[in-house]
């Protein structure tokens, strides 16, 4: 009896997915333990790219500075390259993520949060230290061996890695955030599908002051397509920057169906000067790890109490940067519902939204990863070089592109188109920030989505139709600017109306008492404290002046009304009945 120690959430992994969850669950005052397997966080630079998603979100959890403080600034991600290598001829540009003039503008407009790379080295730690400082009680070298559920929680087996002793933690609920070899995930039995380790990859960290390459065209993605790199890997060769620009990752793929290839510091300091292009290149040698590309995700995300999210329930290549993105947002998705039905705010079933939500999103991303690696084989075969067997045609064919001849013209035509469509993966702002929920979370009027205008992937839906993201908006006053995404706090519901909608703010006030749950109300308007600066609220709510607008704690749309109605506190207070499962 001794040896259980209790708590609400325990949360299995303190990588991206389970250090985010635990810092949402401590800024909800919900008690929490973070245990994970190793002595540390991740050791090896793994993600980087952080989407505006992702940096809204850890706005939102008060660390958004502190990630901008060590992160590579927006400005230096983007003049994507495609090369022979790194020193050797260049094959085209691209500027990505927000970087290209015409699609500044999109960037700049949907978000107070514009895209950083900070590598997870470094970002793991800054999320642990404040979940652990706000509350987590964060266990290093603690290991889970599986669990049991009863109506009133989860008995979790754990190992101290350290002294061999094995004991119980007893949680409300579980979060199993330990990665793509999920436990977790398989003990409970989740659906998955598609398939594992369908292509070899190697990653090999490395320093070399590389400046002289980089600095007049920074990027955080070097691709480089030299023999060989049609196999495996990303689709192409990657020279990634993780410092600007003396330390560096290179992922070179192998056929997975051969021998995994012997990777010794020579054959690592081999590979890395191939793709940077100086024979005596001095390299000093971080670390090397080969790992196995996937395409498979789950169906269903949750098991009574027990809840999976990040890789665990997304498996795919490092494409697109989308791994590491996602996890947090999964968690950013799921804590502020585990701490409603905790606190007793809301009914147990708007845990199920969880599933209905995030599970379409997984299989989204899985296939959009999957199918940004693959979109790099026109870029091969617009060289001609799909099909090179030797290193020597390999390079002879990539001549063909400079011959001044009518073949020459059509493969650079096609190149350049080739080039032109990674913008799939590099600026696809509406696959990172797009993300619509339709579940019971959501509460919606008999009228349909409206229509997509634009391509859903590149550009993303700027509407306040329910279950899509709050548009972004600067408000303020005299003194101060903010977003809209500032002022709807992630602990809360916020509802944003106008002059002519006080009986809204009004009505927000009974309902908070009678459902007891904290509701912020913002009437923005000339003479309010908080005002419409820019008008851009104004030409992006779709309600009218005396229309209401409801935001959950994540940021998503839950419900919005075209105008007043005769008893907005009956209409609030169905809404948030149904919406929390309150009835
Ligand atoms: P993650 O694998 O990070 O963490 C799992 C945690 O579970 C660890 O803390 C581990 O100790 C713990 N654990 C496992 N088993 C356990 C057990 N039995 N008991 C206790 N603890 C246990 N993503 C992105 O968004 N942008 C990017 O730019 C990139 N780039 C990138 C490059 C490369 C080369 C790679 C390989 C990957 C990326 N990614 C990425 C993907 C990203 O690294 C990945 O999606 C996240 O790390 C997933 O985070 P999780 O928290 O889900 O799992």
């Amino acid at each position: 009896k001794d040896d259980v120690v209790q708590t609400d959430v325990l949360i299995v992994g303190s990588g991206p997915a389970g250090s985010a969850a635990a810092l949402f669950l401590s800024n909800q005052g919900i008690a929490n333990i973070m245990i994970t397997k190793y002595r540390w966080t991740a050791n090896t630079p793994r993600a980087h790219i952080t989407n505006q998603r992702t940096m809204e979100v850890l706005r939102d959890a008060g660390i958004e500075d502190q990630v901008l403080a060590e992160a590579v600034p927006h400005e230096l991600m983007g003049d994507t390259v495609y090369c022979e290598s790194l020193a050797g001829e260049e094959i085209g540009r691209r500027p990505t993520w927000g970087n290209r003039p015409d699609r500044r503008a999109d960037y700049e407009l949907a978000s107070p949060s514009m895209p950083c790379d900070i590598p997870q080295t470094l970002l793991e730690p800054i999320i642990l230290k404040n979940a652990t400082m706000r509350g987590t009680q964060t266990q290093f070298s603690t290991e889970y061996l599986g669990h049991t559920q009863d109506d009133e929680g989860v008995s979790v087996q754990v190992l101290n890695r350290l002294t061999g002793h094995t004991y119980t933690i007893r949680a409300k609920y579980m979060i199993g955030a330990d990665g793509a070899r999920s436990k977790v995930a398989e003990d409970i039995n989740l659906p998955m599908e598609g398939d594992m380790d369908i292509g070899g990859s190697m990653n090999i960290t490395f320093k070399a002051d590389l400046s002289h390459l980089a600095a007049h065209r920074p990027s955080i993605l070097y691709w480089v397509f030299h023999p060989g790199s049609n196999i495996g890997g990303l689709g192409a060769g990657l020279v990634r920057m993780v410092r600007p620009w003396n330390e560096w990752l290179v992922v070179w793929g192998f056929d997975i169906n051969g021998k995994p290839p012997v990777l010794d510091n020579e054959e690592a300091i081999q590979i890395v000067r191939n793709l940077v292009g100086i024979e005596d290149l001095e390299v000093e040698i971080l670390g090397y790890s080969l790992w196995g590309n996937n395409n498979q995700y789950a169906t269903h995300l949750q098991k009574g109490r027990v809840f999976c999210a990040g890789d665990a329930i997304h498996k795919h290549p490092p494409s697109h940067g989308l791994g590491s993105n996602t996890s947090i947002q999964d968690s950013y998705n799921l804590c502020w519902k585990l701490a409603y039905v905790i606190k007793e705010k809301a009914g147990p079933e708007l845990l199920e939204s969880y599933s209905i939500e995030r599970a379409p999103i997984a299989k989204q991303i899985v296939t959009r990863a999957n199918g940004s690696s693959a979109e790099y084989k026109p870029i091969f075969d617009a060289l001609g070089v799909t099909d090179a067997t030797t290193n020597e045609e390999f390079t002879e064919k990539l001549a063909l592109r400079k011959e001044n001849s009518p073949g020459g013209a059509r493969r650079r035509t096609a190149l350049r188109a080739a080039l032109d469509a990674k913008d799939y993966e590099f600026n696809a702002q509406g696959t990172e920030i797009g993300h619509y929920y339709d579940s019971t979370a959501v509460v919606t009027d008999d009228k349909p989505r409206p229509e997509l205008t634009e391509d859903p992937m590149l550009h993303h839906q700027k509407s306040t139709f329910p279950g899509l993201r709050l548009p972004h908006a600067w408000l303020g006053d005299e003194k101060e600017k903010y977003s809209t995404h500032d002022i709807a706090k992630g602990t809360c519901f916020t509802i944003f109306t106008g002059i002519t909608g006080q009986a809204w703010a009004d009505a927000a006030a009974r309902v908070s008492e009678r459902l007891d749950i904290e509701i912020t109300t913002v009437v923005v308007g000339e003479g309010q404290p908080v005002q419409d600066l820019y008008g851009d609220w104004l030409r992006q709510r779709e309600v009218d002046e005396d229309g209401v607008i409801l935001v959950r704690p994540d940021k998503h749309i839950g419900w919005r009304a075209y105008r007043m109605v005769e008893d907005p506190e009956a209409a609030l207070f169905k809404v948030f009945s149904a919406l929390l499962h309150k009835e």
